[in-house]
């Protein structure tokens, strides 16, 4: 096996132990970079996941009335223990995620960011006191929720759970996480680490499974809200599911963004920019750049630059340091992506670069695809309005601002937005004038825990990142205090 990831969990962690599956059965997780079996896995069934609500609801209580500043120590412990063990958990996901091994150990760093950020986000979390009359005191009370229901994607597994859990957790619910099947070994992981911080038993759970049976049954169980990151499809679904039983859902969903490249912008800076965004992980990533719309006046140049830059990145191996695209997520996401670039050339685009698998010596059965960029792209393609989740680029020019927002906004989706320019007040006008939930001046693809974002449209629904998600993570409760001596009489 060509990787060095030490598999120390591939079991269930229901109130605060690994147990196998209550009818044994499992399934497996790959190493998409060599198509070896990584783990087996347990495979949680409606039961286990009935069993690991409940006892998130028996633990959730006394998680909450633990005080703020004990579970502020326990979320800031494990936020130590992620970068002790940073290493281990970096192997680990690169070797569950085909992604490259610099990306893997930037992104466990980050993880444990989101765990110090919220860790004492509940001390902050400040109630209002409203202006009423005279003799009433009127405030409001933020409480937790109860039982988080947690489902992420495979494409950033433990960035996600950074996302998701310490900000659920910090401000005293408990929570039930449904990992993403391709890629279930850090949250095992990371529940030892919990664990060890000193959570107390149940107050996390890790069902792993698939969607469809163990996701399904999660949304379904008795949990008081779903916090969902995936695609668009299985969000409309779990918002459905959720509706029935008039539930709190967030969901964080696909994108098709834009990147805005202006003739005035710095060209190298644009060109690097728009370069990242589109292959970033393989392009599977929810806010990348995956449409580019260029002025008409440097479209050629710029394009240029960008098949050169792209043709230069290094596919391959991804523990090898000097990698830069790494492989393809599953043969599932290979094929989609194979699909779209087929649809693409049908539909009269033409492919500048790329439209095709590379080949990585030594790893014959690994899942590597060259980026590629098309032009000849109309906005009404395909290739131009569905997310593709690889590392496809569509080509759009524009020969002025308004022709460029129009453009922009042309999709069903609304994740982000990026503009490349010199010219101040149009950046400006575009931050306003853009339908998407984050927009990006000169730059793309940051992302702090202190900064709110969601996406628009279809895109999503609520915010993550900030004290804004946090209170989302809370009910609200309005007291009203007659200081007396009059009550409301008939
Ligand atoms: P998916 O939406 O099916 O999976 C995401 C998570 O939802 C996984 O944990 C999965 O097990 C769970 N899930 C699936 N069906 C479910 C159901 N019926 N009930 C409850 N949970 C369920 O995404 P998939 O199939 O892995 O990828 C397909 C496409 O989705 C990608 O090509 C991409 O376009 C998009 N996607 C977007 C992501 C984002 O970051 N917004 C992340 C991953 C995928
Ligand atoms: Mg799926």
């Amino acid at each position: 096996m060509s990787n060095n990831a030490t598999i120390h969990e591939s079991r269930l962690f229901v109130d605060g132990a690994f147990v196998d599956a209550s009818d044994g059965s499992t399934f497996d997780t790959l190493n998409p970079a060599t198509g070896d079996l990584l783990a087996t896995v347990a495979h949680a069934t409606g039961a286990d996941v009935v069993r690991a609500v409940a006892a998130a609801r028996r633990a959730q209580p006394a998680w909450e009335q633990m005080g703020i500043g004990d579970r502020t120590r326990v979320l800031r412990k494990t936020a130590e223990l992620i970068v002790r063990d940073a290493e281990a958990l970096a192997q680990l996901e690169s070797a569950d995620a085909g992604k490259p091994i610099s990306d893997c150990r930037a992104q466990i760093l980050a993880t444990a960011e989101w765990f110090d950020f919220f860790a004492d986000i509940s001390a902050h979390l400040r109630s209002d006191v409203i202006p009423t009359f005279s003799n009433h005191l009127n405030y409001t009370l933020r409480q937790p929720i109860g039982v988080v229901g947690v489902i992420t994607p495979w494409n950033y597994p433990m960035p996600l759970y950074g996302i998701k859990l310490p900000a659920a957790l910090a401000v005293g619910n408990a929570v039930v996480l449904k990992p993403a099947e391709q890629t279930p070994l850090t949250a095992l992981a990371l529940a030892r680490l919990v664990q060890e911080a000193g959570l107390p038993d149940g107050v996390l759970n890790v069902v792993t499974g698939l969607g469809e049976t163990s996701g399904a049954s999660l949304v379904d169980s008795d949990v008081d809200m779903v916090s969902f990151t995936g695609s668009t499809d299985v969000g409309r679904q779990i918002a459905a599911r959720a509706g029935q039983r008039l539930i709190k859902v967030t969901l964080e969903l696909g994108g098709k963004s834009p990147s805005i490249v202006f003739a005035d912008s710095d060209l190298d800076m644009a060109a690097d920019g728009a370069l990242f965004t589109f292959c970033v992980h393989q392009g599977q990533l929810c806010s990348a750049g995956t449409r580019l719309l260029v002025e008409a006046s440097i479209r050629d140049e710029f394009v240029g630059k960008l098949v050169d830059k792209a043709e230069a990145l290094r596919v391959g191996d991804p523990l090898d340091e000097t990698t830069q695209l790494g492989a393809v997520m599953s043969h599932e996401q290979m094929t989609r992506i194979e699909r779209y670039v087929g649809l693409g050339i049908e539909q009269g685009a033409r492919a500048l670069t790329g439209a095709g698998r590379a080949s990585v010596a030594g790893l014959e059965e690994g899942l590597f695809y060259k980026p590629t960029i098309f032009e000849d792209v109309q906005t009404d393609m395909t290739i131009a309005q569905e997310e593709i989740f690889g590392p496809v680029l569509s080509v759009l020019p524009f020969t002025n601002e308004a022709e460029a927002i129009t453009l922009a906004n042309d999709v069903l989706y609304g994740l982000a937005a990026g503009i490349w320019t010199r010219d101040l007040g149009r950046a400006h006008r575009f931050a306003q004038q853009v339908e998407a939930g984050i927009v990006y001046v000169n730059t793309m693809n940051l992302l702090t825990p202190w900064s709110p974002y969601g996406g628009w449209k279809q895109s999503g629904l609520g915010i993550e990142g900030g004290i804004e998600q946090a209170a989302s993570f809370t009910r609200l409760k309005t007291v009203w205090l007659n200081l007396g001596p009059d009550v409301p009489k008939l």
